[in-house]
């Protein structure tokens, strides 16, 4: 029998949509106009399509939309200075410094300069601290994304086996923590885990997120398991073109699984509106609101 597909698109609209909602009462029942500031430096190609898609969306939703685009040679200690100046804006609720940073920076000095409660992709050292802990934390907006999908399609996923494959600071290893969090028994595959379809055979739930095309194979999966796929790979097509692929092979995958996100239309959409969710949960605590419902962990 094929898997449900899951629409990350759909899904994702309808949080944008809440989030437009909410946005709307915080501006009318407190004066309040959420800011996420996005820092973009030097020029490459994927980050300026990123970018320009978080600055229309944040406008799209009715909050404010702060680029700073800085040429590639910046200094760190000019990047910092930025960073600085944000931390100390108040209309500036939520801060994003585009990934990769220039081989000269220390990305890992630039992100903890973050305020924490700022740091709406969830990378500062803080929020992975208080996410591993089981605390209240900015959750990383991918995996974040991945769990919504997860609870929407499944609701209670307590004692259930999952398995994440990729160990990445930004996807796997918070995904790791949010299923303990929802209680499953959690193990996470990388390159040197020896029988990856072994773990993955026994898995009601597979999160891929590997950067590697159709790595994992239709029968490797459980029938019945449900599947989300995270990769976004450029691999050749006919006629000289190219097209997106998962980490999954799609079409083995989805006669076999119960529930499967496609790629495109899938974890992608769901980034973005989680870091939408996220920059409005960022504005809510720092006015000392409720946080909006449904759209946090
Ligand atoms: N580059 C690619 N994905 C991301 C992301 O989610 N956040 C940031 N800051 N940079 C990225």
């Amino acid at each position: 029998m094929s898997a449900t597909i899951i629409d990350g698109k759909a899904f994702a609209a309808d949080i944008r949509s809440r989030v437009a909602e909410q946005v709307a009462a915080l501006k009318t029942d407190h004066g309040i106009t959420p800011g996420l500031a996005v820092v973009l430096v030097g020029s490459d190609a994927a980050s300026e399509v990123y970018v320009r898609s978080k600055g229309r969306m944040t406008v799209e939703v009715g909050m404010e939309s702060f680029e700073h685009r800085l040429p590639e040679e910046t200094s760190e200690a000019d990047l910092l200075a930025l960073i600085a100046q944000l931390n100390a804006d108040p209309a500036v609720h939520g801060i994003l410094v585009q990934l990769p940073l220039p081989g000269h920076m220390n990305s890992d000095a630039v992100i903890n300069a973050i305020d924490p409660t700022k740091d709406v992709d969830g990378f500062h050292i803080s929020n992975v601290g208080l996410l591993g802990t089981g605390q209240k934390a900015m959750v990383p907006c991918t995996p974040l994304g991945c769990l919504m999908m997860l609870r929407e399609h499944l609701g209670d996923m307590s004692g259930k086996e999952a398995i994440v494959i990729g160990r990445s600071n930004i996807v796997g290893k918070p995904m790791a923590h949010l299923l303990l969090g929802e209680s499953c028994t959690v193990s996470i595959a990388h390159s040197r885990t020896k029988d990856i379809a072994d773990v993955v055979r026994r898995a009601d739930i597979v999160v891929a997120a590997v950067g590697r095309p159709k790595m994992i194979k239709g029968d490797w999966i459980k029938p019945g398991a449900t599947v989300i796929d995270v990769g976004i790979n450029r691999v050749e097509a006919e006629g000289g073109k190219t097209r997106l692929v998962g980490d999954v092979d799609f079409d083995a995958a989805r006669e076999v699984a119960g529930a499967i996100t496609p790629v495109p239309g899938g974890v992608g959409p769901m980034t973005i509106a989680c870091l939408l969710a996220n920059t409005l949960t960022a504005a809510c605590r720092a006015n000392g609101l409720p946080e909006p419902e449904g759209l946090t962990v």
